[in-house]
């Protein structure tokens, strides 16, 4: 057996792209058009987004909020997976990013399925208190606001909530007790958050695929 070498496990996780998600031409556009306009190429996996939309459709998700839309790679994902009369809500805080993300969610033809609002979470996500709850949350924004984020993601969902939050592993230096990485500190707070709170019950599983060493974490609303 192989060690767990960088182009071992690149390997791996290009077998099981190629083998379980497969190519699509609207998502590889919008990567396309994100790269294109100098956006930073941090959207998740093609395995992490296809785990976006099957834990979307295990629970059934009609409303999805997403935290953190970039060019929209993770959210053409959940889109996909809500029914007809379902929809996401995804906050983006820069107003130039929000718009290549539309143009990426008209093309792949989910648009009407989202809506994309512009602001910083922190204060987008308290004008959706009188919304009807949200069945999964995705947070993917900046770390240093995890747990603002979850505290809003528990407020806004319902028991039965599913919440997943992108990169709690950042090249294993989330388990460093004595980091001073901002964007470190604050995917701890927000995993210790989800170890204390009794309204999650979580877990978080290691990453390595297309984009480097990282984690994920996903957590229930109970
Ligand atoms: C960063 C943010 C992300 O959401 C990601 O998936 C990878 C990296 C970052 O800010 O460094
Ligand atoms: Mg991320």
């Amino acid at each position: 057996m192989a060690d767990p070498t960088p182009d071992a496990w690149q390997r791996l996780d290009a077998y099981f792209a190629a083998t379980l998600v497969g190519h699509d031409p609207a998502l590889d556009a919008a990567v396309a058009d994100q790269n294109a306009a100098g956006l930073p190429a941090i959207e998740v996996a093609p395995v992490n987004g296809k785990l976006l939309n099957l834990l979307a459709r295990m629970s059934r998700a009609r409303r999805v909020l997403e935290i953190g839309t970039l060019g929209a790679y993770s959210t053409i994902w959940l889109a996909r997976a809500v029914p007809d009369d379902g929809r996401v809500v995804t906050i983006e805080a820069e107003p130039r990013i929000a718009e290549i993300a539309r143009a990426n969610l008209s093309r792949a033809g989910v648009g009407d399925k989202v809506e994309v609002k512009v602001g910083r979470g922190a204060d987008v996500l308290p004008t959706l208190a009188d919304e009807e709850p949200f069945d999964l949350v995705f947070i993917d924004a900046d770390k240093e606001s995890n747990t603002i984020y979850l505290d809003w993601a528990a407020k806004l969902g319902h028991p039965g909530t599913v919440v997943v939050v992108d990169n709690v592993g950042r090249g294993g230096r989330v388990a460093d007790p004595a980091s001073e990485e901002a964007q470190v500190i604050g995917t701890q707070r927000g995993l210790e958050l989800l170890g204390r709170d009794p309204r999650f019950d979580a877990t978080a599983l290691q990453t390595l695929d297309a984009k480097g060493w990282d984690g994920v974490a996903i957590a229930l609303v109970v």
